[in-house]
């Protein structure tokens, strides 16, 4: 593909696409192109501002994470200040709120506007000429603090306006969330690791804005809801609360879209009932609504108490807490033999929802908490975050509740369960040998994420499992039509396609393979990364932990990871079983390649490479259409140095040609040569 001759403008498109791609994924939530797709155009976009730095503008989708950790955050004063609201705890209080107003106006409110009241953080963005020049905290509503950097990490956030009609100067008001996926996952990941849990998603996202370093906040996964105008200055003017949030969505912020217009306090209450009942599918916490008087002028009239305005309320759904008895703990094994303890607990009906169990996450969770079985236990479900067991009500104690000890052995296979110094979770030694941890791993590794296996749920595994046909997860590929037939006498057609699908999984690309292997802390994404680097298992697992570490997104940690299940005798039989299974165990070259990425360029490799033969390094490059020359000339593009180069190298330097080392052959593979120093970028 020829590169487009003008940097200047190319940069400009990108910027305009990743801008667009942000707004269709964050803010309608329709995403039109893939994550790979969107990945290539921002690298695009880095690899053209690295060769150019001028090019470099501060609401470049570029520039979201970029700023040097802060060592404490700047003050900033509020140009108007940010108010909290009145409470109304019941109908009674709503409808006295709907009454002052009355009183106060000297006649009705011309109607209301109702929107879901976010459980997040407060924050003021300001735009200048539409560009985001500050983020800040609500602080104590007088003076918040700079949290610009933090909050350029949020992809929700516009960094640019969308539209003509820009505002010299606007503030708006958001509150940040994190939506409760990822509050989950950061939980899980915290329990794994043996840190302390986040109490609820407000806590973790109030963390996470006001982190030193940028980065920690990106990877937090915050979101916001925008839903007020703080000062405007220039722009349109508006007549209601609902026009400005209208206007605020077609400039590309995200507006919660459960806002409603209700004309009299029935309509307001009907649409309060309406939210409440709907707040445990909204996929982030609410704590109940707020209402507004809508029109401005009215708003305007009514002003201000000290504190807060007397244009708005908050109704707060009532707390969904409720207490109940923890009758015992007992334990799950996880699929990577994790044994988790969960509370089993007389049920109770709390957050639309009736509790019988809760995770404890991990033994010294149970042990922080003090929890006891048979304690008075509180118990709390917040939106559809997983219900959660509070802590013991110890004034209800009666001296008979029995601390609870992890048990020596597995309850499911028998096998000692051990921890490791240093590890906050315990794990049943059994390996496969244990149903449980079977069960779970073969389920992780038929899903969607992994070696996608249609057909193969946790029903059919049980089946597999109690039928005694699977040992381990190689053991479904030498499943055959008799076995299943004969014992679980499948109709034949369901069989069929089980076996179909088995046997379509035996041709996964690798990163897909290394994501159902379930390696600690090897998700899709790093597992991506990995097979780029080695796109052959054996030499992967053969890599030593620098080699992994030096991988651009793989630390240390995980690095070690790695290192360590490929160490494990019982993981290594398990891919010596795969394989002999007729599991593919490499990438076919043109898995993952875009065809056209090294055309029109010449390398010529000397020395030897680590993670390639040559003639592998010589078809990796001509399978993105690039050629291999056997000797140095004005026409090289870059020679590849392997170990104990040759003369090839003082002849490349001779000429001036690019050299370049295994790693960023690789990346040279991967994104082609824009990177390179007078390639691509129509320069002088
Ligand atoms: S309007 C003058 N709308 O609730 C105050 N606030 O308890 C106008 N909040 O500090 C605030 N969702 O952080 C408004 N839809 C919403 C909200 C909302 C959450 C928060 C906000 C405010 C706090 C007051």
């Amino acid at each position: 593909m020829p590169r487009p001759p003008d940097p200047t403008a190319r940069a400009a498109e990108l910027r305009a696409l990743l801008r667009y791609h942000d707004h269709r994924y964050h803010v309608l939530d329709a995403p039109e192109v893939s994550d790979a797709r969107y990945d290539a155009l921002k690298r695009e976009l880095i690899d053209l501002e690295a060769a150019h730095p001028q090019l470099v503008t501060p609401d470049s989708p570029t520039q979201r994470v970029g700023a040097a950790p802060a060592t404490q955050f700047a003050p900033v004063t509020h140009r108007q200040p940010m108010f909290s609201l009145d409470n109304a705890m019941s109908e009674d209080e709503l409808d006295a709120w709907v009454a002052r107003v009355e009183r106060a106006l000297g006649r009705p409110a011309t109607g209301f506007a109702c929107e879901p009241k976010i459980d997040g953080l407060a924050v003021s963005l300001t735009y200048e000429q539409g560009r985001l020049v500050l983020g800040a905290t609500r602080g104590d509503g007088a003076v918040g603090e700079d949290i610009t950097a933090n909050l350029r990490t949020v992809g929700a956030i516009p960094l640019a306006l969308l539209g003509d009609d820009l505002p010299e100067v606007m503030e708006v008001r958001g509150e940040v969330y994190m939506p409760l996926a990822a509050f989950e996952e950061l939980n899980r990941a915290q329990a794994e690791a043996g840190e302390r849990l986040f109490v609820n998603p407000r806590n973790a996202a109030a963390g996470a804005v006001r982190q030193k370093d940028p980065a920690i906040t990106a990877a937090r996964r915050l979101s916001i809801w925008v839903y007020q105008i703080g000062f405007q200055q220039g722009g349109p003017s508006f007549m209601s609360h609902g026009e400005s949030l209208a206007w605020l969505r077609e400039a590309g912020f995200p507006v919660n879209p459960w806002s409603r217009h209700g004309d009299d306090p029935a309509a307001v209450l009907a649409h309060v009932a309406h939210a409440e009942a709907a707040r445990h599918d909204l996929g982030y916490q609410t704590d109940g609504v707020v209402v507004k008087v809508d029109s401005l002028a009215e708003q305007r009239e009514l002003g201000f108490t000290a504190r807060s305005p007397r244009w708005a309320i908050a109704y707060k759904y009532p707390p969904e807490e409720e207490t109940t008895r923890l009758l015992a703990i007992e334990v799950n094994v996880g699929r990577t033999g994790a044994v988790t303890p969960y509370a089993v607990l007389e049920p109770v009906f709390v957050g639309g929802a009736t509790i019988t169990n809760a995770t404890l996450h991990n033994q010294d969770e149970v042990a922080r908490k003090d929890l006891r079985v048979g304690d008075t236990v509180v118990i709390r479900r917040a939106g559809e975050v997983i219900p959660e067991v509070v802590g013991p009500v110890p004034s209800r104690r009666t001296g008979a509740e029995q601390v609870w000890r992890m048990p020596e052995n597995c309850p499911f296979c028998g096998s000692p369960i051990a921890r490791k110094p240093g590890e906050a979770v315990a794990r049943c030694t059994g390996g496969f040998a244990c149903p449980s941890r079977l069960r779970e791993y073969l389920a992780h590794f038929a899903g969607r994420g992994g070696m996608d296996i249609e057909g193969l749920g946790y029903k059919t595994i049980d089946m597999l499992l109690r039928a005694g046909l699977i040992a381990d997860p190689a053991d479904l590929f030498s499943l055959t039509k008799e076995h299943l037939i004969s014992r679980e006498r499948w109709a034949e057609v369901s069989v069929g396609n089980l076996l179909a699908a088995i046997d379509a999984a035996r041709d996964r690309p690798l990163a897909r393979l290394l994501t159902a292997l379930g390696i600690p802390l090897v998700g899709s994404t790093v597992a991506r990364l990995l097979a780029r680097r080695f796109p052959r298992l054996d030499a992967l697992l053969a890599a030593a932990e620098e080699d992994l570490s030096a991988i651009e997104g793989i630390g240390p940690e995980i690095a070690r990871s790695v290192r360590a299940w490929a160490e494990d005798p019982d993981n290594r039989r398990l891919v010596a079983k795969l394989e002999s299974a007729g599991v593919r165990l490499s990438d076919h070259p043109e898995e993952g390649v875009d065809r056209a990425v090294l055309a029109g360029v010449t390398l010529v490799i000397t020395g030897t490479l680590a993670g390639f033969s040559r003639e592998q390094a010589q078809a990796a490059v001509e399978d993105r259409g690039g050629k291999v020359a056997g000797s140095v000339s004005k026409k090289t593009t870059a020679v590849v140095l392997g170990e104990s180069p040759g003369s090839k190298a003082e002849k490349a330097r001779e000429l001036g040609v690019a050299l370049l080392d295994e790693a960023a052959f690789i990346r040279l593979l991967a994104e082609g040569p824009g990177f390179l120093p007078g390639t691509g970028s129509g320069g002088p």
